[in-house]
């Protein structure tokens, strides 16, 4: 994919619906009562590795004339005959792990090259703790391998903060025997608990503690996906680029939890307003309009880098744009997913002919710098691919993004709607 600098990026957008509550709603779904009914729902590759999995697991799932798409619920689930494939993603996998150790059979997961690559003991120590028998390849890397069956509940601290871990374990507690509770170091993202509730389970929160019952019954809903907030952050992010950029983004997901990026952008200096803010299903969604400002500097750490995790790559990238420089810390986990999110955005500054600083936990990227176009590599991974053609967009000459198609894991659109916004 080719990107050609830009000179301001105009227009309003709607986006497919959020990734991290596809996943969700369609896992829940699988295992309600009756058939639940899911507008604007992503159309990443990675929920459709869901839906494909759950499929096989014996829940019928159906797109209907209007695009909506609706499972047929079924408790239990049913033995997959063959291995199920997470593809890319590691939602599917870690999540599904937990409502697959609460079932009566034994499951076998898979994933691509990057997924292989990916953690798992931080699911397989909780699940083991409630019962679960499951056994990973060298390393606790996938494929997996489930034996689900009775479960105990159990009261857990997660080690680090991670939504996916606190989902797969809150999952595994519907299927216990008593109160499951989780502690997580810092809040994550919320989607799994206010998606329970939705479905008609009762959980109860403090602070950064969750607790399920286990043995309730789950109820079929019918929503609208709201638009991937995630997949918002790039263009928000092109649009701080450009001082006469007016870019609106309608239903757009605003959950506290996923929408720190506004904040930072705020204090970088770009002007942000939201309207029409509603409640759907306990979340929150309105539209969002940023305009440019000249952007200052922002240093991201601690439970902020956490809320941030899926933003960092992109404000890494227009760190060089800013006055003061992007500085990122205490984002580690950037390192084990889909790619060395550290190092590759740390390469592709470089090879765009920017300083920066690689360190452990993060990167800092000083302001002030000029890019000049160059051969990006997304190193298969969707957010590296998308941050760099934001960053392309303000280089000095043409930029070449080998293995821009990664862009459809979570948002295939991507490429084609950059051009719709883009004025050269
Ligand atoms: C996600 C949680 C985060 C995030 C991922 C989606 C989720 O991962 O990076 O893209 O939907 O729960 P971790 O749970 O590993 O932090």
């Amino acid at each position: 994919m080719i990107i050609r600098p830009a000179k301001n990026i105009l227009g309003a957008l709607r986006l497919p619906g959020d990734k991290s509550i596809s996943h969700r709603y369609a896992m829940l779904g699988a295992i309600a009562e009756g058939t639940t009914r899911l507008g604007n729902f992503s159309t990443g590759a990675d929920c459709a590795s869901t839906l494909a999995c759950v499929q096989q697991l014996g829940c019928v799932v159906r797109r209907n004339a209007d695009g909506v798409i609706e499972l047929d619920g079924r408790a239990p689930l049913q033995n997959p005959l063959a291995s199920l494939d997470c593809g890319n993603s590691g939602s599917t996998m870690r999540m599904l792990s937990g409502i697959l150790a609460g079932q009566d059979f034994a499951s076998h997961l898979h994933g691509d090259e990057s997924l292989s690559r990916r953690p798992m003991a931080r699911i397989m120590e909780p699940l083991r703790r409630m019962g679960a028998k499951i056994s990973a390849a060298a390393g606790d890397r996938p494929p997996l391998h489930v034996q689900g069956g009775k479960l105990k509940a159990i009261e857990y601290k997660t080690p680090m903060a991670s939504a996916q871990v606190k989902s797969a374990v809150l999952l595994a507690g519907l299927f216990a025997d008593g109160e499951t509770t989780v502690e997580e170091p810092v809040r994550t993202r919320d989607h799994t608990e206010q998606a329970l509730r939705v479905f008609g389970v009762e959980i109860s929160r403090s602070r950064n503690r969750t607790s399920v019952r286990g043995g309730q019954k789950l109820h079929a809903i019918a929503t609208a996906v709201p638009g991937d907030i995630s997949s918002a952050s790039f263009f928000f992010c092109a649009a701080a680029l450009f001082p006469d950029s007016n870019l609106v983004i309608e239903n757009l997901l605003l959950n506290p939890t996923r929408a720190s990026l506004l904040d930072v952008l705020k204090i970088l200096g770009a002007r942000i307003s939201v309207i029409n803010l509603e409640e759907h299903h306990g979340e929150l969604v309105g539209t969002v309009k940023v305009e440019h400002g000249n952007l200052t500097g922002a240093t991201i750490e601690g439970a902020q880098s956490v809320a941030l995790i899926d933003e960092l790559p992109v404000l890494a990238a227009i760190g060089p744009f800013t006055r003061d420089g992007i500085e990122i810390r205490d984002a580690k986990e950037l390192r084990v997913k889909e790619s060395d999110r550290i190092a590759l955005v740390a390469h592709n500054l470089r090879a765009m002919g920017a300083e920066c600083e690689e360190r452990e936990d993060g990167l800092r990227v000083p302001g002030r710098q000029k890019l000049h176009g160059a051969e990006i590599d997304s190193g298969s991974d969707h957010r590296i691919a998308m941050a760099f053609a934001v960053a392309a967009l303000r280089a000095e000459g043409e930029s070449m993004i080998h293995g821009a198609d990664a862009a459809k894991i979570s948002f295939p659109e991507f490429f084609n709607m950059l051009e719709s916004v883009v004025e050269r």
